[in-house]
């Protein structure tokens, strides 16, 4: 066994190699993107994904007034516009102008989802939870599209101030 060192609650928290990260899109003539990288599966069957979103942003106020979100997962060609997405408030500036990006009618909700990204997830929201810094929105998955060529290593890893994209498969369960 290796020796260890003891870590800190907080530097414990930032140990994780990294999570997904994705671009979240919600309101209609007031719609807004953020970027947000503490997002999960949390159930299959239903399908259903939390985003954890502090209640200091912009979009907070949004995915409490609206009943629905979409949740958009980038490639790397997007970085610039996630980092944009995740350091400008929807307050000061329409994020979807600013990065370039299309807000594209969703199918099953009045929120838009962003037509660059390589996947789109249509939410209706089904609750929300308060831990922490952050609020858990749940969101039932109501509709789906992805690009023909979309495999999981496409997508964008995030954290601790780092973006990675997912390495190869060591093997199969
Ligand atoms: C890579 C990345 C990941 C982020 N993840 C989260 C997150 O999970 N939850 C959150 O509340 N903010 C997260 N942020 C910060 C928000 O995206 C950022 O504060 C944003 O400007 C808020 O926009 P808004 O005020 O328009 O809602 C992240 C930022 C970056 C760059």
């Amino acid at each position: 066994m290796e020796q260890k060192v003891e870590l800190s609650p907080g530097d414990a928290a930032k140990a994780f190699p990294a999570f997904p990260v994705v671009l979240v899109a919600m309101g209609d003539t007031e719609r807004n993107i953020i970027t947000v990288g503490i997002v999960h599966a949390m159930s299959l069957k239903p399908a259903i994904v939390g985003i954890g979103v502090a209640p200091s942003r912009h979009s907070h106020k949004l995915l409490q007034k609206y009943p629905d979100f979409s949740v958009n997962i980038p490639g790397k060609e997007l970085l610039d516009q996630v980092n944009l997405c995740g350091s400008k408030s929807g307050k000061d500036v329409d994020k979807f102008k600013e990065a370039g990006l299309t807000a594209v009618k969703g199918k099953k909700i009045a929120s838009p989802v962003v037509g660059e990204c390589i996947v789109t997830i249509e939410c209706n929201k089904t609750g929300s939870l308060d831990i922490g810094d952050r609020t858990w929105f749940f969101g039932d998955i109501v509709y789906a599209e992805a690009s023909k060529n979309y495999t999981r290593d496409k997508g964008l890893l995030y954290w601790g101030g780092e973006y990675r994209l997912p390495s190869k498969v060591i093997r199969r369960r």
